[in-house]
């Protein structure tokens, strides 16, 4: 995880890299480190805690911002403890080298012990100080150039990264590599000045030119000459293609929210309307989309779908098991992908495999693609981010066309996934002969009309949040939901757990009596969903349970609904739409109350405790 930013040039480096990592603290924020060189001088400021405590720091001693060259790191910790030792950067025994790493290192511990052979000592239990001093050894023994000894050292290297490194003795230049972890390469006028970043958020004040490496690729920029890509393993130049970035300075701010969380769940009309905008011509009843009109034998030969991913996004494939057979009648499994690339899993050339994921860099999903990839499967990826890792490495894909999502607790990325997803299910069940033109146009019709309903779902924040304040302090919380809302209800559960830190499990409703049931008392809080299609009736008999075991209820409920309005202690009132629609709107009440019960514990909504937003370790 980690983000790590860097500036070369005739600005100040300082504001440009403080900043750079405010932008990057989505992807940890345990300690956070910062190295200026200033005519001869390197300085070094980090600190366990946030990019604000290093300020903090800094502000204390001019001294340390000086200068035109500097790189930094916001840490999510893998080896040793978050403290100010292991903090980032990390500089070579000899003083020379500095780095700055996301990733890590599996075989550090071997290396450790060959360079303490060769008289090395260390300060921090970090596989990064072990690495800046292997390439420093590297160096020493082949008397090269930084550039080539990070590559010489790089080849000895198990694990992942994505590095930046300075050399006080060459101050023109910083070299980067990466393999597994992102590197986006800003680049300005006339090569008089460059960005390094894990993502393109740092930079885009200063230009829209970048370059993001591949695997197993690192970059030699040079102050005055430009950047120099070669492969890592046979040194073969690269012939790198520069893009020109569309995000815009307002999408990655918070524009007056107060956190944003908030605004993204805000963002969500737009972001549902942009990601069909172009793809579904309801009128004309016609969906468009590349990645699939491209490949359409593949999916509709396909044996079945298999769905990898993690976290909300494994969710989000769970509504998309009940879109495609539902629509599309496509046996789908929905797979954990940290569990399917271990467990030797059946696959063959007819199965379609879609990965799914905000970031389009979460370890797991990517080992996952590539061994479906090994095994011969077609493999299709939902992202959101554009040009991102699992967007490179699958064979055609759906970009989510959500706009950066900042806040750790996913929410516009979950329903604009279900959006593509449901857009794919009704594109194929409509090539397939599986549902009838009439229908099809009504799924369309109903599904252009979700961006309106969620605006509308939005102005009940005040009653969402007089419910929050009723149950901020419950020690636990159960979520209930059937069919296309049991997802919802595991994605309002951890929702819940992750910002506010309040125990929450999600359940099929009829599970319940399986086991939770004999956890509720008048204490315990059920969220239940139970909208008017599908199975409302039994989910009553559900909410009857309860009720007569003293559980509170607060049932999420079609508008209109008389049946649980008499049952319940709280109704959320959803507009009505198609009953496979449904989860774009129960999700909204749950995102809102999460947030108003983490806001009202004082807990830190954005950055929640030991969290990251894109988990690039496994
Ligand atoms: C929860 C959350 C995580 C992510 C998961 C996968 O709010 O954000 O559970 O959904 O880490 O991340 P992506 O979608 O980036 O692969």
């Amino acid at each position: 995880m980690c983000g790590i930013t860097g500036y070369i040039g005739y600005r100040e480096a300082y504001p440009i890299v403080v900043k750079g990592l405010q932008r990057l603290e989505y992807r940890g924020y345990d300690s956070a480190g910062i190295m200026m060189y200033d005519d001869g001088n390197i300085r070094v400021s980090k600190t366990k805690g946030k990019v604000s405590d290093l300020e903090v720091i800094t502000n204390s001693n001019e001294d340390s911002k000086k200068g035109n060259i500097g790189i930094g790191h916001t840490r999510w910790a893998t080896h040793g403890v978050p403290n100010d030792v292991n903090s980032h950067p990390h500089t070579s025994m000899s003083g020379n080298l500095v780095i700055v790493h996301n990733g890590i290192i599996e075989n550090y511990d071997t290396i450790k012990k060959e360079l303490v052979s060769r008289g090395y000592t260390f300060e921090s239990d970090t596989d990064t100080e072990v690495l800046v001093n292997l390439i420093e050894e590297v160096k020493k023994q082949e008397g090269c150039k930084l550039g080539k000894a990070v590559q010489l050292a790089l080849t000895q290297v198990i694990g992942a990264y994505a590095i930046a490194v300075f050399d006080k003795t060459k101050t023109n230049e910083i070299v980067v590599a990466r393999l597994g972890s992102p590197i986006a390469l800003g680049i300005g006028k006339d090569n008089k000045e460059f960005f390094v970043a894990s993502d393109a958020s740092p930079f885009i004040e200063y230009t829209k030119e970048a370059v993001y490496l591949e695997d197993e690729e690192m970059a030699i920029i040079k102050l005055g000459k430009g950047i120099k890509v070669r492969k890592i393993n046979d040194d073969s130049l690269v012939d790198t293609k520069t893009q020109e970035l569309q995000m815009s300075l307002e999408q990655i701010e918070k524009g007056g929210y107060d956190h944003f969380m908030l605004k993204e769940i805000h963002e969500q009309p737009k972001a549902i309307l942009d990601t069909y905008r172009g793809r579904m011509l309801a009128d004309k009843g016609i969906i468009r989309m590349a990645g699939i009109d491209d490949n359409l034998k593949k999916f509709t030969n396909a044996d079945r779908i298999i769905i990898v991913a993690c976290g909300t996004s494994w969710h989000a494939g769970l509504v998309a098991e009940y879109l495609f057979e539902d629509i599309a009648r496509i046996p789908v499994e929905v797979e954990y992908a940290s569990e399917f690339r271990y467990r030797n899993p059946i696959i063959t050339d007819k199965d379609v495999v879609i990965a799914i994921s905000q970031s389009g860099e979460t370890a797991d999903t990517l080992a996952a693609i590539k061994l479906a990839k090994s095994k011969g499967a077609f493999v299709f990826g939902v992202c959101n981010v554009v040009g991102s890792s699992i967007a490179r490495e699958t064979h055609a894909g759906a970009y989510t066309h959500a706009g950066p999502e900042i806040g750790v607790a996913s929410t516009k990325a979950f329903t604009t996934q279900i959006t593509v997803l449901s857009l794919m299910a009704l594109k194929l069940g409509k090539e397939k002969g599986k549902i009838s033109t009439p229908l099809f146009h009504t799924y369309l019709q109903t599904l252009q009309l979700i961006p309106n309903k969620v605006e509308e779902l939005l102005k009940i924040d005040d009653q969402v949040k007089y419910i929050a304040s009723v149950y901020k302090d419950a020690t636990n919380c159960l979520y209930l939901g059937r069919g296309f809302n049991f997802p919802v209800a595991l994605e309002g559960a951890l929702k819940l757990k992750e910002i506010s830190y309040i125990h929450a499990e999600g359940y099929p409703a009829a599970e319940m009596k399986h086991g939770p049931i004999a956890l509720i008392d008048e204490n315990m809080p059920i969220f239940v969903i139970a909208t008017n299609k599908g199975h409302y009736e039994k989910v009553v008999s559900n909410i009857q349970e309860i009720k007569s075991r003293a559980g509170k209820i607060i049932a999420v409920v079609t508008e209109g609904d008389e049946t649980v309005k008499e049952i319940a202690d709280h109704v959320i009132e959803i507009p009505d739409t198609e009953e496979a629609f449904t989860p774009l709107l129960t999700t909204i009440p749950l995102q809102l109350l999460s947030y108003h019960i983490a806001v009202m514990l004082g807990k830190n909504v954005d950055q929640p405790r030991n969290l990251a937003k894109s988990v690039t370790v496994e």
